[in-house]
C-alpha cells in the first residue's frame, strides 16, 4: 500500500506541475484543513528541501501565517557553521505574534544557529506613512537585506479570509468583493486570472522583486485553498509549491 500511495502522489505532482506551470512541486499526503499537523508535514518537506539549497551565507525571507510558522516548528540545524540571516519578507505586525513574520524569522534563526533581523512596522500603512518610513536609514538598511534574499518562503491565503484576519476597512473589503479577489500573497490580492485587485502598501519584498530570485517557495495546503493557489500561480513568480494532497486533488478537479 505504501508504494501505491507513493506512485499516486507522484502522478498528482506531475499533473499539478503541468497545470500550474511551476518548476518544482512537493505534495505531502493528507488535508491540512482537517488536520493541523499536516502543516507540520509540509514544514518538514520544506526543511528537507532547504537542506539542498541553503548555503552558509544565505539570506532567507519569510512571510507570516500558520503554514510558514509550521516550517519554523520543523526547522533543524543545517550547516553547523553558518551566517544565515532570516528576515521578514515584508513589514507586518497585524498577525498574531506566533504567526508574525518577525517571530518566525527569529525562531528559524534560533533553531539553525543563524541570525535574524526584524522589522517593526504595522501591517497596513497609509501611502504617506509608507513614503516616510522608506526614508528611515535603519529601515533602509534592513530593506537592502530583505531585497537581497536568496530564498523566499511564503504562504498563500484565501483573499477574503486574509482580509478579515487583517481587519481590512469596509471600503477595501468591498473593492475585494467587487473585484472577485480569490487569493492573497505578499499583501497582494488577486482574482482568478491572477490580476491584482488590491495591494497593501508594505515595506519589503514587492512582487516584481521575486523575478530575479532563484528560490521562491510557496507553501499552502488544504482543499479550501485550491482556488487561491490556482489564482496565485496564474501570474505568480514562485518557482516551487509545497502543498498537500487535498489541495492538489481539488485543484485538479476544478478547472
Ligand atoms: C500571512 C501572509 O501572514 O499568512 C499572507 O502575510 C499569507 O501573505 C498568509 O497569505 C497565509 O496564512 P496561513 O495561516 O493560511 O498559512
Amino acid at each position: 500500500p505504501k508504494m501505491k500511495e507513493f506512485s499516486g502522489i507522484n502522478k498528482l505532482e506531475t499533473a499539478l506541475k503541468e497545470k500550474l506551470g511551476v518548476e518544482y512541486i512537493i505534495i505531502v499526503p493528507g488535508d491540512s484543513d482537517r488536520h493541523e499537523w499536516i502543516k507540520y508535514e509540509m514544514g518538514k518537506a520544506c526543511v528537507h528541501y532547504l537542506k539542498n539549497i541553503l548555503l552558509p551565507d544565505s539570506i532567507i525571507a519569510v512571510t507570516g501565517g500558520t503554514t510558514i510558522a509550521a516550517i519554523a516548528d520543523a526547522m533543524v540545524p543545517i550547516h553547523e557553521e553558518n551566517n544565515y540571516v532570516f528576515v521578514p519578507a515584508r513589514g507586518g505586525i497585524g498577525e498574531e505574534v506566533e504567526h508574525q513574520a518577525n517571530t518566525i524569522a527569529a525562531k528559524m534563526a534560533h533553531k539553525t544557529n543563524g541570525k535574524y533581523r526584524m522589522l517593526f512596522i504595522p501591517d497596513i500603512l497609509s501611502e504617506q506613512s509608507y513614503e516616510t518610513m522608506m526614508k528611515e536609514p535603519s529601515i533602509h538598511e534592513i530593506l537592502q537585506q530583505i531585497k537581497g534574499a536568496n530564498i523566499v518562503l511564503h504562504g498563500i491565503g484565501n483573499a477574503l479570509t486574509m482580509a478579515k484576519r487583517r481587519n481590512t476597512p469596509t471600503e477595501t473589503m468591498e473593492q475585494l468583493e467587487k473585484g472577485n479577489a480569490v487569493s492573497e500573497a505578499f499583501g497582494y490580492y488577486f482574482d482568478d486570472k491572477g490580476q491584482i485587485v488590491h495591494k497593501i502598501y508594505k515595506i519589503g519584498i514587492q512582487l516584481d522583486d521575486l523575478r530575479d530570485k532563484n528560490h521562491v517557495i510557496a507553501v499552502a495546503g488544504g482543499s479550501s485553498k485550491a482556488k487561491a493557489i490556482a489564482s496565485y500561480f496564474k501570474k505568480g513568480k514562485s518557482n516551487m509549491l509545497i502543498t498537500d494532497e487535498a489541495a492538489a486533488s481539488q485543484l485538479l478537479r476544478d478547472s
